[in-house]
């Protein structure tokens, strides 16, 4: 049964008139935090002064399990990381995307260390590389099936990033992980909703890079911040079928929060 009611857009349509381009980027970055307006600072927070409170207790410190280093180095960090190896590369891909133990892992699975609606995993991930010690600079498709890297463009050049991502630090680091949705996948189940399933999926897929990633010692943030179309065009994405809706940095990691 279709979840689609008569939509005046669709989903395509909407993502396209919320496109980013490099000349909204450059305004984003330039205005200085002192002129930033007092509303992008205001978080008013929910409110029920006439219903009953249940006080909670501030816990003593993070659960003491296998996730406690994760939660410790959950934030965003934003200085430019120099240089990683292949080999952590290697692994934040192989852990973001296989939740069995290389030895039991079966090509073809779908059950992934991230939720995906119906397991029809919409993401597909791509690695713009520019110091990835035994990589060359290049970028990248990831086949998760079978844990390798398609070479898709030698090096993109520091005006093509600066194009795509703006002109700070995010240009200078060693390597950015670009998750897409396939729409085709996603919509083949559940129609146009298919994209705001896709939207949830990239989100707890980023995060488990993140946190993949911190746990090699490897700082992250999460970038909404590009413009759609180059870097649709820079992972050859065919727009009615593919779009790019998050990409995360590899960064610094900051141990003093
Ligand atoms: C959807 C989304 C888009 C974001 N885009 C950017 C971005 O383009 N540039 C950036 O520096 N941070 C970006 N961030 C990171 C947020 O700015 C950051 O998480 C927030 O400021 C809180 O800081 P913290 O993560 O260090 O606690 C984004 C986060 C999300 C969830």
């Amino acid at each position: 049964m279709s979840a689609n009611k008569g939509a005046a857009v669709s989903a395509l349509d909407f993502h396209r008139t919320t496109y980013a381009d490099a000349a909204m980027l450059s305004d984003w970055a330039m205005l200085p935090v002192d002129q930033w307006p007092d509303e992008w600072f205001t978080y008013n927070e929910k409110s029920f002064p006439r219903l009953e409170r249940v006080q909670l207790q501030v816990p003593e410190a993070p659960p003491s399990g296998l996730g406690r280093e994760w939660l410790a180095r959950r934030a965003s960090s934003r200085t430019a990381l120099d240089q990683m190896s292949l080999a952590a590369l290697s692994q934040v891909l192989w852990y973001t995307t296989h939740s069995d133990p290389p030895e039991e892992y079966a090509p073809g699975s779908w059950h992934r260390p991230y939720p995906s609606a119906g397991g029809r995993l919409g993401c597909e991930f791509y690695v713009i590389a520019r110091t990835v010690e035994g990589l060359a600079p290049g970028v990248y498709s990831y086949g998760t099936a079978r844990h390798e890297l398609h070479r898709l463009r030698p090096a993109a050049t520091e005006p093509m990033l600066r194009f795509v991502f703006g002109d700070g630090w995010v240009t200078k680091t060693c390597a950015l992980l670009v998750i897409t949705l396939s729409m085709d996948r996603l919509e083949t189940k559940y129609g146009e909703r298919g994209y705001r399933y896709g939207l949830i999926e990239a989100g707890a897929a980023s995060q488990t890079v993140s946190l993949v990633a911190g746990a090699a010692s490897i700082g992250s943030c999460v970038l909404g911040g590009f413009a759609d179309v180059p870097l649709g065009q820079l992972l050859f994405c065919t727009p009615e079928s593919e779009v790019p809706v998050a990409t995360i940095a590899f960064s610094l990691i900051e141990e003093e929060r």
